[in-house]
């Protein structure tokens, strides 16, 4: 595992968004599993800023997100597909036709996940997977479990990751309590994978991911027994992983 250790969350951004434009300048037709959350918007306003410069070409880069909340429609405020819409997709030159996010909208879970395993499957895999990482050590919804999902499935979200991202709805009762995510095997099949975090409160389940046993009950170790994979994060997220290295 390669490890960037960054002073802040801006410094770590940039180094985020550096690893992702080397991929899409040495593939412009690159496939990048993408993410939501608060991590990776600072890398996001770094492509944009590039994109914008002239220094990034988005026009043959497809995409496909890890996670939709289920229920939700692309055009509420808090589906994952607005959140993308509004943080890179509509200030670049991506196509939108080649971006994807689970169908939120799809009542019926095996085929909301059927259909997905098969775009995932039809963009010929992910090149590379950005991801960032829950409390609870999550990566996309795969919450903490007995074993590892392995593809597309509908998951109820953990009491925990509803409280993390009710700063997102106005109420919490408005957090959906389930969510459409790729499964483990999905993300461990990208060919690279591209883990950002920042601030204290990631310090434990930072160090627990990366330097403890792998197990489905922190599904973010399962990354350990991936042969590429690089972990950007700011000093304070990364501060308890260089004492159990
Ligand atoms: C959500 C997303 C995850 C994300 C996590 C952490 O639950 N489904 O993909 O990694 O939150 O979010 P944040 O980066 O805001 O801490």
């Amino acid at each position: 595992m390669k490890i960037f250790c960054e002073k802040d969350y801006q410094a770590a951004s940039r180094r985020a968004a550096n690893i992702i434009s080397a991929m899409i300048i040495s593939k412009p037709d690159c496939v990048l599993g993408l993410a939501t959350g608060s991590s990776p918007v600072g890398a996001y306003e770094y492509l944009v800023k590039r994109y914008e410069a002239g220094d990034l070409d988005f026009s043959l880069v497809t995409s496909v997100n890890l996670d939709e909340y289920k229920g939700l429609s692309g055009d509420n405020g808090q589906s994952y597909r607005y959140f993308m819409d509004t943080h890179l997709f509509n200030y670049v030159n991506i196509r939108k036709d080649h971006t994807f996010v689970p169908d939120g909208l799809e009542p019926d879970s095996q085929k909301a996940c059927e259909a997905y395993n098969q775009i995932i499957r039809s963009v010929g895999g992910v090149d590379l997977q950005l991801l960032g990482l829950g409390h609870n050590g999550h990566i996309g919804f795969n919450e903490p479990g007995d074993f590892f999902e392995k593809e597309t499935h509908c998951v109820d979200l953990a009491a925990s990751t509803i409280e993390a991202n009710k700063r997102f709805f106005e109420k919490e009762e408005d957090v959906p309590r389930q969510a459409y995510t790729m499964g483990i095997q999905n993300i461990m099949f990208a060919r690279k994978i591209l883990i950002v975090v920042s601030g204290e409160a990631k310090a434990d389940i930072v160090a627990k991911a990366f330097c403890g046993p792998i197990t489905p009950q922190v599904p973010a170790s399962v990354l350990q027994l991936h042969k590429d994979v690089t972990l950007v994060g700011d000093q304070a997220a990364l501060s308890k992983l260089e004492k159990s290295m």
